[in-house]
């Protein structure tokens, strides 16, 4: 089969590789139909992500047809249309069973934190995933979700990740009616939890980012009040604008290769001495009001960062983060796409052929041609 290829930082290809095999009976064999690549691949593709090896195939975003299931699977039948949860997740363990599909006890051998992820690094559990022409999906009758019939594949595709993840970051935040949400990054992870937040009652949404083509997008999709970073002072500008106390509640959008400050970026993501640059993360801290709330879905590695932790204690700030639990999420939120109140595949700016993926992983990392979200497109699908 066709799938990208993990040759190194800033180096993939599409290329001939064995079709994955049933290996448990538990398993599904699943043809890809669609496949996006997410922020968080781009912290594989800089190399920011320990032991992310050389042959690995990508993509924890993706859609396909049941081609082969194992004996035990009973939840799906071959020909069934699916979107995959990125999270892989076992359904039985003491986290699973708390709706926790993001913290899996079983999918990850290699750690206690993060469950299997696809296509994640070894750290995330060594799945290839579905940047691929076919994918092994573990755990079958667990994550995928057969696509209702009235919904387009695009919008399937984004329920994998970027909408339940947008939505349980304005969820985390605990926003009440009218509350100011300050959010962090304009990318789709940004955009949706901005969207988001006017399902929760938000009274303002305001967004910081530095890339003018995603701030106006934002402007309208979410819609909110959109900033440039690099225009102002973050932190004084939003006590400015809300009468000196700062915002209700701030959401963390961006994560580990945040912009905005040379320290954090010499210290975190050249000199790799703290799991890449925190500034967002400050940034959020320090401009929400006292007893607010920081929720995180910016993804940070397993290494310290340097946060303001007096700021948090002194504020009496609560942080909440999480990777998203999609299978909790999926019903609402499928739902809120039939309802018409989240429209993902608006998000959706290019269309590339699995073929190009180099291409694709590049026009996204250096936000060249008014990127927002790459969906892969396997031949025939
Ligand atoms: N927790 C989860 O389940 C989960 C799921 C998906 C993605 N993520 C993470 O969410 C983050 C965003 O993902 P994405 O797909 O939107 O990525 P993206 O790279 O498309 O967008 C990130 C945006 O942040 C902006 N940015 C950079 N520095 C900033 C700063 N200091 N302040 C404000 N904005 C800044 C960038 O210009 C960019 O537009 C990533 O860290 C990704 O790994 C987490
Ligand atoms: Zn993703
Ligand atoms: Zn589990």
């Amino acid at each position: 089969m066709l799938a990208m290829d993990y040759r190194g930082p800033y180096r993939v290809r599409a290329t001939h590789k064995p079709d994955p095999q049933i290996e448990h009976p538990g398993d599904a064999i699943v043809r890809v139909t669609r496949s996006c690549i997410c922020g968080s691949d781009l912290h594989l593709y800089h190399g920011l992500v320990p032991d992310t090896r050389v042959g690995m195939t990508f993509g924890h975003e993706f859609t396909g047809v049941v081609e082969e299931l194992g004996p035990e699977v009973q939840n799906l039948k071959v020909g069934d249309r699916v979107l995959v949860p990125f999270n892989i997740a076992c359904g039985q363990c003491h986290f699973c069973k708390q709706d926790l599909f993001g913290n899996c006890h079983e999918s990850n051998a290699q750690a206690t934190a993060v469950g299997g992820i696809f296509g994640y690094s070894h750290t995330a559990g060594g799945f290839d995933g579905g940047q691929a022409e076919y994918v092994r999906v573990p755990y079958a009758d667990v994550g995928p979700t057969v696509i209702p019939q009235w919904m387009h594949l695009d919008d399937a595709v984004l329920l994998t990740d970027v909408v339940p993840t947008g939505y349980q970051a304005a969820e985390m935040a605990g926003i009440q009616r009218g509350d100011t949400v300050v959010i962090f990054g304009a990318g789709p992870i940004g955009i949706m939890a901005a969207r988001c937040a006017w399902l929760f009652g938000a009274g303002r949404v305001i967004v910081f980012d530095h890339l003018e083509y995603r701030l106006d997008f934002v402007s309208r999709y979410g819609p909110a009040e959109v900033y440039n970073f690099r225009e102002v002072d973050v932190v004084l500008f939003m006590k400015k604008i809300t009468d000196g106390l700062g915002a209700d509640v701030a959401i963390d959008a961006v994560g580990c290769e945040a912009s905005g400050n040379l320290w954090q970026t010499i210290i975190g993501r050249k000199l790799k001495l703290q799991s890449g640059s925190a500034i967002a993360l400050h940034w959020a801290i320090n401009s929400v009001k006292k007893g607010g709330i920081v929720s995180i879905v910016g993804v940070y590695g397993p290494t310290g960062n340097l946060v303001p932790i007096g700021n948090v204690v002194n504020k009496g700030l609560t942080l909440r983060a999480n990777q998203a639990s999609v299978k909790r999420l999926l019903p609402r939120l499928i739902e809120h796409v039939r309802v018409g109140y989240i429209e993902p595949r608006r998000l959706i700016t290019h269309r590339v052929p699995l073929a190009d993926v180099a291409d694709a992983y590049h026009i996204f990392s250096r936000k060249l041609d008014g990127c927002i979200k790459p969906v892969l497109v396997p031949a025939g699908a």
